[in-house]
């Protein structure tokens, strides 16, 4: 049984059971709750009122969150799901707490969704800032399920039949040409220390929501079946929709600031403006479940033949393994 997501055109609704306020952004994505300290000790009607909020508005934003550390900010994570390790990234520290650190390299200056190059990737990443540049480092979302809704029929039935292909394994200087070093390094020892090739359907059925949502981003190599030029064309055609402005939002960082975001619904870019200036932010990344398109058809691991296991932890998925439907 799926909910369909009801946002209300009021500006600010406070949620009668948690008391906490949501206060839209714009008209498509995006709210600000208050109301709230973050941590593992929240009460059960307030993560539900948190987790309906995400779900509605795509992205939420919480301010002043200044006393989260690695462990609290792993705490909160566990009452939405399973923490997860990145497939091939290993955290700093061994918990489930992700660097994205501009001295690393990780500028994620593309549009995408987190993960997409494993079958059952994220459902909720929760980002926090801890560092900040003195300008710039804003970082950008999408509903991919209003770039879906607002398709032209036609373009929606050809969208429901498409798959696509997604990898780690991209041509990493085409899109980096300015890349250091040190970015290479990390793109060909770490990040693709295991190469994945996940087909996903184009459009998925949210499993909470039962919306339609538009599945592509920078891990998207071709559209399967479909030679390359028309493939290319073809993804251009949908990405175009969702990087529509209509369909952003756009979130200027503070320190202390919480993002969570449903990572079946978004795709995400952190602008590359800060110069050399630190930024550092830190996230923690919840299991999510294998993709199911418009015609029932399940999201399918190319290669290698099994997902490896992470380094620590649970695989994404493991969480929902046991309720999912057997991946066709
Ligand atoms: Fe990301």
């Amino acid at each position: 049984m799926t909910i369909a997501p009801e946002i209300t055109p009021a500006a600010t609704t406070t949620d009668p059971e948690s008391g906490i306020r949501i206060t839209r952004v714009n008209g498509r994505i995006g709210a600000v709750i208050s109301g709230v300290r973050l941590g593992g000790d929240l009460d059960p009607q307030t993560v539900t009122a948190i987790r309906d909020a995400i779900i509605a508005h795509k992205v939420v934003f919480f301010r002043g969150q200044d006393h989260l550390d690695e462990e609290r900010h792993e705490a909160f994570g566990r009452l939405l799901g399973t923490p997860i390790a990145h497939p091939t990234v290993p955290s700093a520290d061994g918990r489930y707490s992700l660097a994205i650190d501009s001295d690393h390299g990780a500028r994620a200056n593309q549009w995408h969704t987190d993960v997409t190059f494993v079958p059952a990737y994220p459902a909720f990443s929760i980002l926090r800032a801890a560092v900040l540049p003195p300008y710039g480092g804003n970082t950008l979302w999408s509903n991919t399920a209003a770039a879906y809704a607002e398709l032209p029929e036609p373009l929606r039935i050809l969208a429901d039949s498409l798959r696509a292909v997604h990898s780690n394994a991209y041509d990493y200087l085409a899109v980096r040409p300015e890349a250091t070093s040190a970015a290479l390094e990390q793109y060909h020892q770490v990040f693709t220390s295991t190469k994945f090739l996940t087909e996903h359907p184009v459009v998925r059925v949210h499993p909470e929501s039962g919306e339609r949502t538009l599945l592509l981003g920078n891990f998207v190599q071709r559209i399967a079946d479909v030679p390359a030029q028309d493939s290319r064309l073809l993804i251009e055609l949908f990405q175009r929709h969702i990087e529509r402005p209509e369909n952003t939002v756009r979130w200027q960082w503070q320190v202390g600031d919480v993002a969570i975001w449903d990572n079946r619904a978004t795709q995400h870019y952190g602008v590359d403006d800060s110069d050399d200036h630190d930024r550092k932010l830190r996230r923690v990344t919840i299991d999510g479940d294998v993709p199911v398109g418009v015609d029932g058809r399940s999201s399918t691991l190319l290669h290698p033949s099994e997902v490896p296991a992470p380094a620590f932890g649970p695989a994404s998925g493991a969480s929902t393994a046991a309720a999912a439907p057997s991946a066709g």
